[in-house]
Parts: C-alpha cells; sequence; structure tokens
C-alpha cells in the first residue's frame, strides 16, 4: 500500500498521561498528599463539579485492562509520570514499597505488550510537605528531588530506558506564582524567575544524576510546551514584543536545557527590570554540563502578541504582559470548549526552528490533543463515541509533522494527549481528550472511540 503520508521506520506511536490524572487511590497503599489533594480539600469548589482527584480513571486498579487497550489502539510507547508523593510519601525519605510494587507491574506489563515505557518524574505534582517548605521557591527541595529521581533510576533504569525530568515546568510557574490556577496560587513575578531557575537547576541535576547512574542505553530529557510567538505584524515594536514573550515563555527553559545556557537577551531583559533570580556560582556549569538528549514538545496552540498599547498601571503587579500584550487574531480557528487557538502549522514551525536554532535535537510531539465537552452526544447505537473532530485536529497536525521531516527535522514520534479521558486540573472531566471514554457514572467503563480505531491503523500502517 502506497501511502500519502509515510512515517520513517521505528516512528513512536502513542498517547500521554500524568500519575495525578490518571491513577485515583490517591489515599490508598501509603500514598502521601500532594499539592492537589492538599487544595482539593481545602477548597473543593474551585474545580469543576467539586471532582477532585481522589478518584480520577482509576488506573491504578486497572492498568491491566489500559495496558490491553494501549495494545487494542496500536501503541508502541506510552507516556506515564511517577507519582512523587506515592513513592516517597513525605517528599524526601522512606520508600513506599507498595508504589515500587505499583510501579514495576505497570512497567512490567508494558514491555510484555511491547509497549515502551516513557518515563517523566515531575507533572505538576509536589508532595505537599515539601510544599509547606516553600516548594520550588526553596533550594532544599532541588536536593530532594535529585535524591527522589536517583531512586527512580535505580528502581526503574533496568527497564525504563526514556526519561524525563518535568513536563511542562512553565505551568507551575505561571499557574502558581502568576495566574492563579495552581497551588499555592501567589502572584509575584520575582518568585516566579526565581522558582522558573530553581526548577532549571533541579532539572540538569537530575540529568546529572542520570548520567551517573549510567543507564544501558538510556536517554533523557524533559518535555517542554513549546508556543510560537507570533508578532501581529512586522513593525518593529510587535516584533519586539513577540520576541520579550518568546524569551520569556520558550526560551527560558528551552535554552538551558538544550544549549545549556540562558540566552544573553533574556537576562539583560530580566537586568533591566532588576529582576534577576538568586543563583550559586556553580549553577552555570552544572546547567552547562547536563544538556538533553531528547526533547519533548507538547504543542497545543500558539502565542500571538503585539506591542503594547498603554502603559501598565504603575501600582499593579508586575507581571509579563507589562512587556507585551496579547493578541487574538482576526478569524483565527478556535477549540472553543477550551479557548485554545488551533493553528497545525504551529507543529512544523517548531520543529524547523529546533532543527535550525538547537543542533536538531532528537525530538517527538509528547502532547498534542483536543479537548471536547459533551462528547456523549457523539455515541453512536453501538455505543462508540464518532469523534470525527479529533481524527481531523491529530490527522491536520501529523501533515505539518510529516513536512518538516521530510525536511529534515529529528521527531522520532507522536504522542496524543492522552490515553484515556482524565481528570484536569482546573477542569476535572469537563473537557474529554482520550482515545477512551470513561463513563464516571458506571464504575469507570471504558470504551474504544472511533478516533482510537483510526489512530491503530495509523499506527499500525506507520502513516495513513
Ligand atoms: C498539558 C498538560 O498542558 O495540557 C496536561 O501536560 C493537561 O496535564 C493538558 O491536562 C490539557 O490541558 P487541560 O487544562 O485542558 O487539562
Amino acid at each position: 500500500m502506497t501511502l500519502q503520508y509515510q512515517f520513517p521506520e521505528g516512528f513512536w506511536w502513542g498517547s500521554a498521561t500524568s500519575a495525578t490524572q490518571i491513577e485515583g487511590a490517591a489515599h490508598e497503599d501509603g500514598k502521601g498528599l500532594n499539592i492537589w489533594d492538599y487544595w482539593f480539600e481545602q477548597e473543593p469548589n474551585r474545580f469543576f463539579d467539586g471532582i477532585g482527584p481522589e478518584n480520577t480513571s482509576d488506573f491504578y486498579h486497572r492498568y491491566q485492562e489500559d495496558i490491553r487497550l494501549m495494545k487494542e489502539t496500536g501503541h508502541n510507547t506510552f507516556r506515564l509520570s511517577i507519582s512523587w508523593s506515592r513513592l516517597i510519601p513525605g517528599g524526601i525519605e522512606n520508600i513506599n514499597e507498595k508504589a515500587v510494587d505499583f510501579y514495576n507491574r505497570v512497567i512490567d506489563e508494558l514491555i510484555k505488550n511491547d509497549i515502551e515505557p516513557f518515563v517523566n518524574l515531575f507533572h505538576f505534582d509536589m508532595p505537599f510537605e515539601l510544599q509547606q517548605i516553600g516548594g520550588w521557591e526553596n533550594r532544599k527541595v532541588i536536593d530532594a528531588y535529585a535524591h527522589y529521581a536517583r531512586i527512580c533510576f535505580e528502581l526503574f533504569g533496568d527497564r525504563v530506558k526514556k526519561w524525563f525530568t518535568f513536563n511542562e515546568p512553565i505551568v507551575p510557574v505561571e499557574g502558581g506564582y502568576l495566574y492563579d490556577f495552581h497551588y499555592p496560587n501567589i502572584i509575584d513575578f520575582r518568585k516566579a524567575i526565581q522558582v522558573a531557575y530553581h526548577t532549571i537547576v533541579a532539572h540538569a541535576k537530575a540529568v546529572q544524576v542520570f548520567k551517573q547512574a549510567s543507564i544501558q542505553n538510556g536517554k533523557i530529557g524533559i518535555i517542554l510546551n513549546l508556543t510560537p510567538s507570533y508578532p501581529r505584524s512586522q513593525h518593529p515594536a510587535d516584533l519586539k514584543a513577540a520576541n520579550i514573550c518568546d524569551l520569556l515563555f520558550n526560551r527560558s527553559f528551552l535554552d538551558p536545557a538544550v544549549k545549556g545556557e540562558y540566552p544573553a537577551e533574556l537576562i539583560e531583559l530580566l537586568k533591566e527590570y532588576s529582576y534577576l533570580p538568586v543563583i550559586e556560582n556553580s549553577d552555570a556549569t552544572l546547567i552547562k554540563n547536563n544538556t538533553i538528549d531528547i526533547l519533548g514538545v507538547n504543542y497545543y496552540q500558539p502565542r500571538r502578541v503585539k506591542a503594547k498599547a498603554h502603559l501598565p498601571n504603575p501600582y499593579a503587579p508586575f507581571m509579563p504582559e507589562n512587556l507585551f500584550d496579547n493578541y487574538e487574531m482576526p478569524g483565527r480557528k478556535m477549540n472553543r470548549h477550551r479557548g485554545w487557538e488551533i493553528y497545525e502549522k504551529g507543529i512544523y514551525d517548531i520543529a524547523m526552528n529546533l532543527k535550525e536554532n538547537y543542533g536538531n535535537v532528537e525530538c517527538f510531539i509528547s502532547e498534542n490533543g483536543i479537548g471536547v465537552e459533551g462528547e456523549e452526544t457523539f455515541r453512536n447505537a453501538d455505543g462508540m463515541i464518532e469523534d470525527d473532530y479529533r481524527i481531523t485536529f491529530i490527522q491536520e497536525h501529523l501533515k505539518w509533522l510529516y513536512k518538516a521531516i521530510q525536511e529534515g527535522a529529528n521527531m522520532k514520534g507522536y504522542h496524543m494527549w492522552t490515553f484515556m479521558d482524565n481528570w484536569s486540573w482546573s477542569n476535572a472531566y469537563k473537557n474529554r481528550y482520550g482515545f477512551i471514554s470513561i463513563d464516571l457514572h458506571h464504575h469507570c467503563e471504558r470504551s474504544i472511540k472511533k478516533s482510537g480505531y483510526w489512530f491503530k491503523q495509523v499506527a499500525e500502517n506507520n502513516g495513513f
């Protein structure tokens, strides 16, 4: 069969998940609290429909069934995250043997089914006891994290060969320290910068620990949500605004992770506003010597930016938006359920930027997907959700990914967000993202959506 979009041999087809969003069993088998468990206990009304992270999609008990469904939907790879507070309940010491047993069983089951596990260490889920001492604001947490990483490599590194230090490390910075959608709900740009900086130091330490662990054939990376920053026009003021946005939201993590150093322009910018973080002398060498082997790119939407129209209010807290304005491009295509723009070409622009400016680092699409409300209305008489919009969404992105690969981008795979409908940080189960639907009213019963069957064909044919 000749396919129009034939991907390179060995392409990774799969999907991504995170522990808090799928495991459930939040208070079972010795798991400690993380910030989500704690915040939900404090303010359940901040969560859509009052649904918290205690149950989610019950992967903890049903992982065997789920891995069988991965097989049925053509997965050859799958990303999960380890829950730090399940493995080390207080965050610092005392390993929970029941957690070790659980992750061992999951990893073994994946491998038995020829699905390669990609394991991520931190997906927004800070152990609560560590948040009490400041979370990423406190350098002690960096050491606790490096220790946790070492434990994971020692326990699972004989079988897991693709490791990731963080998923979207900028999101806890934005959510927790700028825009009030993650615990600890602080609004403080200076703290946000310090937290972002400490996260990069923690990342570099974990990479260092990984190298010392000498995991045979192992690769380590980071997963970043890259958002190409498109200027409203080619006017110098708009270009400058887009560049600032790119420096703050993309290059602040991308450059140190891939190149081992911060962009000089970013340092100048922070200096200009007296917002440089507190650093330690050895940090620069640590970051320089511990760059990644592989980059995961989460892509949902671009940023569109224009020069500021008005001077910011001098009495309001200083925010990134003091430096540029967001811009709603007329006629842009939207996913109205999530309020996110759909711009498929962004995936190509990211891939070509990585090829041209980041040494063509090995990378893959580690998340891309569409969250839709009310999917039950698309269930047909046979009980299958006909999510053609998801098929179109993935296909249109894959076309641009294919083009980038044809032009030499080092893109090795595509992971959809997400495998099964899962609990989302602020929207709980409002928008559904999965290949597999979850019936919350019937013991989380699973069923494959049309997109899952379609994906199986694509994965098995290695194209479409
Ligand atoms: C990514 C995260 O940013 O987007 C996931 O890695 C998240 O954890 C996904 O669930 C979709 O976003 P949301 O907020 O709609 O769940």
